[in-house]
């Protein structure tokens, strides 16, 4: 059933069998525009754009996932399904839980806990906790290793909401669960992963800290990005 409702390629052999997934369709542009070779667009639908071209021999593709996990939900579905894509590495930000993580750290997610229902309701896991695939991590491990980029493996908080009223409900979510850090995306990807039988990651740049209230600026963070995005890359 290709093309898709969100994804207009109408030839699967468009989109590599590995895809890199930022939030932002813009870093989606900026990684096809300073990282890769023979690119290719391949999706305009929402501006939900993607690219696929190849880091030195290896065909990847990279696209926007947009916020949240209805919407990753979505994307990596039809990925995953349609297009015959095997592996999605999410790249992301995320908020600081613990005052051991610090701004622009490179954070690879070993576990995602949610409050989202968005497993149970999909049928695959009443779960409230789901792993990232241990292959993708251990290989996302020694490209960290090859590069010399320190890579912080946390379990991580997938939260539904951004803006709570109650504000310190973090500390509660970081001691029971163990959750370092939050971003609002990868607890999604995992389930797909899981039902479709595929692979999925998520690595993490520190972008904020619920603990320091630091945050960085937009111009700070693409320059941060580059780290974790070699790292993706180089894990292919
Ligand atoms: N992504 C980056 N920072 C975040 C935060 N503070 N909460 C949720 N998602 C985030």
């Amino acid at each position: 059933m290709i093309p898709t409702p969100h994804i207009e390629v109408e030839n699967k052999d468009l989109i590599a069998k590995t895809v890199l997934m930022p939030g932002d369709p813009l870093r989606a542009k900026y990684i096809a525009d300073n990282f890769l070779t023979k690119v290719e667009k391949i999706n305009d639908v929402r501006n939900m754009w993607g690219y696929t071209g190849y880091y030195g021999k290896k065909k990847v593709t990279v696209m926007g996932s947009g916020m949240g996990m209805p919407s990753i939900g979505i994307y990596s579905y039809e990925l995953y399904n349609f297009y015959g894509v095997e592996n999605i590495i999410r790249i992301g930000s995320c908020g600081a839980y613990t005052k051991d993580l610090n701004l622009y750290d490179v954070v690879l997610v070993n576990q995602a806990y949610s409050e989202s229902s968005y497993a149970k309701t999909m049928g695959v896991s009443s779960r409230k906790t789901l792993s990232a695939s241990k292959p993708l991590n251990n290989k996302i491990i020694k490209a960290g290793e090859k590069l010399n980029i320190k890579l912080h493996i946390c379990n991580i908080h997938s939260s539904d909401v951004f803006y709570r009223l109650k504000h310190d409900e973090f500390k509660e979510i970081h001691e029971k669960y163990g959750a370092d850090a939050v971003e609002m995306e990868s607890f999604a990807l995992f389930a797909n992963a899981k039902a479709l039988k595929k692979k999925a990651a998520c690595l993490l740049t520190v972008s904020d800290s619920l603990i320091t209230h630091e945050a960085t600026t937009s111009q700070e963070r693409q320059e941060a990005f580059t780290k974790m995005m070699e790292v993706a890359l180089n894990s292919l």
